[in-house]
């Protein structure tokens, strides 16, 4: 059986590509700081990216065929606010990981994020110019020219906003709102805000899409329809069938934020489409995971 590493398998995504165990891989995650995020009984090891001796060391003990590469500093005001911390692992522990791989001729599939664009236009293809307004977005570039250059045959996912079900570790803004709404809070949303949002788990099968296709560059990896916050809010509160809390939209300059972000990013997604990716319309995801998130009694009409 082919193994895969998994790095940062204790955050949110990670989470969910352990979740789903694949037929024909097996999973190793890694975890820094939180091995309570790693989903139990699965393969782990411990693995600080910003050692590159470490990083050399758990290739040769798990001598992966593939490896995702998931973990960074993934929290867009954390990175503005913390520049040199956050670029050690989103750019150069990056680098040292796509140098191994290549030697090793190990595959590599690494995510990085919509924000490589500023939001001024939308519907972004992955041969339109990258214009990253934050140090996040321009952290992701850099890892994403710095894998060209190293490793040109590695996958990397421009990845849209994610939702879905994790572990207590790193959760999505969706569970938030849940809470939120269970505990009788209300939830701000922007109206001017629109994504191509993408539940976690068609982000693992379009993970899992370009690594057995063998795809190499750049593929956008999003959802069905573009939402603004506002309306993916008042989506999620209906099919989740919510009777408490409320959402109230806001514009994002009512807002003072600590990153730029973007007002547009929504994704094409016909390259990995024809890599064999089917996206979906978050409708569709959310009532599957409305079937698997089970609220407590008493605050849906259920
Ligand atoms: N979530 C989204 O909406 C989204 C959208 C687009 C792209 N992405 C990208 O997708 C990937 C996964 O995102 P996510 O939401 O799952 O992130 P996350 O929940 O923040 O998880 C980050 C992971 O990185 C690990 N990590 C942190 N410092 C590390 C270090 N020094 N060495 C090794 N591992 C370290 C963490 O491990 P410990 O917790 O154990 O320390 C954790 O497992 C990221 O590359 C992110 O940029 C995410």
């Amino acid at each position: 059986m082919k193994t895969l590493l998994i790095t940062g398998a204790s955050g949110f995504l990670g989470w969910n590509v352990c979740s789903h165990p694949q037929r024909g891989w097996r999973l190793i995650g890694t975890y820094c700081q939180n091995s309570t995020g790693i989903v139990p009984k699965t393969e782990n090891l411990k693995l600080d990216l910003t050692d590159k001796d470490s990083i050399w060391r758990a290739l040769k003990e798990v001598k992966p065929d593939a490896v995702f590469h998931l973990a960074a500093f993934s929290n867009i005001s954390f990175c503005e606010k913390h520049p040199e911390e956050t670029h050690a692992l989103n750019v150069t522990a990056t680098a040292h990981l796509a140098e191994m791989c290549a030697d090793r001729h190990v595959r590599l599939v690494f995510t990085s994020s919509e924000q490589v664009f500023d939001g001024s236009k939308g519907l972004y293809r992955e041969g339109d110019e990258p214009t990253p307004r934050n140090q996040y977005g321009k952290q992701k570039l850099e890892a994403e020219e710095r894998i060209a250059e190293i490793y040109p045959e590695a996958a990397i996912a421009r990845i849209a906003v994610l939702y879905g079900k994790s572990g207590e570790v790193s959760k999505s803004f969706l569970q938030q709102w849940l809470e939120s709404w269970q505990t009788f809070l209300p939830v701000t949303a922007f109206h001017d805000e629109i994504r191509s949002f993408l539940s976690a788990r068609s982000a693992v099968e379009g993970l899992f899409t370009l690594l057995e296709q063998d795809a190499c560059g750049i593929f956008n990896l999003a959802g069905e329809a573009p939402l603004s916050r506002y309306e993916f809010a008042l989506l999620a509160k209906e099919i989740f069938n919510l009777t408490t809390g409320s959402i109230i939209p806001k514009s994002q300059q009512e807002v003072e934020m600590a990153a730029y972000r973007p007002p547009n990013l929504t994704l094409d997604t016909r390259k990995i489409s024809s890599a064999g990716f089917q996206p979906r319309h978050p409708a569709g995801e959310l009532k599957d995971l409305a079937n698997e998130i089970i609220l407590p009694p008493g605050f849906s009409e259920n």
